[in-house]
């Protein structure tokens, strides 16, 4: 059995009319590291708050370490939580602060302070142990409620946005400090989080939700490259993979705008017989300007007008409008184009997606080729 088990877990809160979470299944592996990711309101805290027993399961059954757990105590589960909106107690040091629960659980004096010693020195927060919150930067502050959760040395470390309160150096520098803490303390680890970066740094498998449904399970690389419908392409990168609408008829692709490119044998075989209208999904570096491509598929080579850049630094994003979307090709620093420039470039054969117009499906599966 797998070490955390959610089976058809659901949550309708009082009042409402559907289901909050609506049959969520999962099971998670001992020292796994999820991440739980969406938009704001699809449940992600709501699922957290039920692992952690401080939200009440409406339907289903969650299962951790073996027992089931539905009506446990949130004490003797066996987890810590970092809260979406955690608070220090502003009147005590960085050493009374995590020390503060083991207090509450009676915990000896001794070891107590053993495992203070160990916290502040694993988080870098030695020479800060006895400030108070309101003298600590925010990343610091942040280390201290990690601090309160690693101190209880449990079986679970469930974190609800942990990082959501920093500034963006800070959250890629704890993005770090949390993933390296990770890999010391072993905990099984549940991650919530609406920044996708955040999810597909960190975690070994992402869960990415949708009012209040799981969309796919898989690794960051697995959902990045084989999404299994329009939400999670979408969701899962950024700039985020360009969606043109589309007719194929055969091995033609007709775009809205009355461009057409072929499709070749590859591409075809996956498409599996299917045709008329639907979404054609390629992420912008899919989109190629560079010589090498254009003589291999030059064929199938497209023109458009820059309408807007971005210059990046290491890359450059390129807008335009194409087949009656707006689209951006994604290319290295030494690809410079203006705004006003006419570029040529190619869709990469094997890195088109085809999405169901109605229901978002990805009709491409996921096969070994890659
Ligand atoms: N106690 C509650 N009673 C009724 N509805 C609630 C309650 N708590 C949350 N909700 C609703 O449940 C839905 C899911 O909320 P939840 O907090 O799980 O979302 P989330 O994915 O964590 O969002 P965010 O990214 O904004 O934190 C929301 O529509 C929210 O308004
Ligand atoms: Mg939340």
């Amino acid at each position: 059995m797998s070490f955390i088990e959610f089976r058809n877990i659901c949550k309708k809160y009082p009042g409402a009319e559907k289901n909050t979470v609506d049959g969520f299944n999962l099971e998670i592996q001992e020292k796994e590291f999820i991440a739980f990711v969406g938009p704001s309101g699809c449940g992600k805290s709501t699922t957290l708050r039920m692992v952690a027993g401080f939200e009440e399961i409406t339907g289903g059954d969650l299962y951790i370490d073996g027992k089931r757990v539905n009506e446990m105590a949130p004490k003797d589960r066996g987890i810590a939580m970092v809260f979406q909106n955690y608070a220090l107690y502003p009147h005590m040091t960085v050493e009374k602060n995590i020390a503060y629960g083991l207090k509450n659980m009676k915990v000896p004096a001794a070891e107590i302070k053993k495992k203070v010693d160990w916290a502040v020195k694993i988080l870098g927060l030695e020479e800060y142990r006895l400030r108070k919150p309101k003298n600590l930067s925010g990343g610091q502050r942040q280390r201290v409620a990690l601090g309160r959760a690693i101190v209880k040395n449990q079986k679970v470390f469930l974190m609800d946005e942990p990082l959501s309160n920093l500034d963006a150096k800070l959250r890629v520098s704890m993005r770090t400090e949390i993933s390296k803490l990770h890999r010391e303390l072993g905990a099984t680890t549940i991650y919530v989080t609406h920044d996708q970066v955040e999810a597909m740094t960190m975690a070994d498998r992402i869960v990415i939700m949708k009012d209040g449904i799981v969309q796919q399970v898989g690794a960051p690389l697995e959902l990045y490259n084989h999404p299994a419908n329009k939400f999670v392409a979408g969701f899962i990168g950024s700039p985020q993979m360009n969606f043109f609408d589309v007719t194929v008829k055969g091995n033609t692709v007709s775009f809205a705008d009355g461009n057409q490119l072929i499709l070749e044998k590859g591409a075809l075989a996956k498409l599996n017989g299917r045709g008329g209208e639907m979404i054609l999904g390629i992420r912008g570096e899919d989109l190629k300007l560079d010589a090498q491509n254009m003589e291999l598929y030059g064929a199938n080579s497209q023109r458009a007008v820059i309408t807007n850049t971005e210059v990046m630094g290491n890359e450059n994003n390129l807008y335009f409008t194409f087949g009656g979307s707006q689209a951006v090709a994604r290319v290295s620093k030494y690809e410079i184009s203006q705004i006003g420039d006419e570029i040529e470039f190619v869709f990469m054969p094997s890195k088109m997606q085809f999405f169901d117009k109605k229901t978002g499906e990805n009709y491409i599966k996921n096969d070994a080729e890659e």
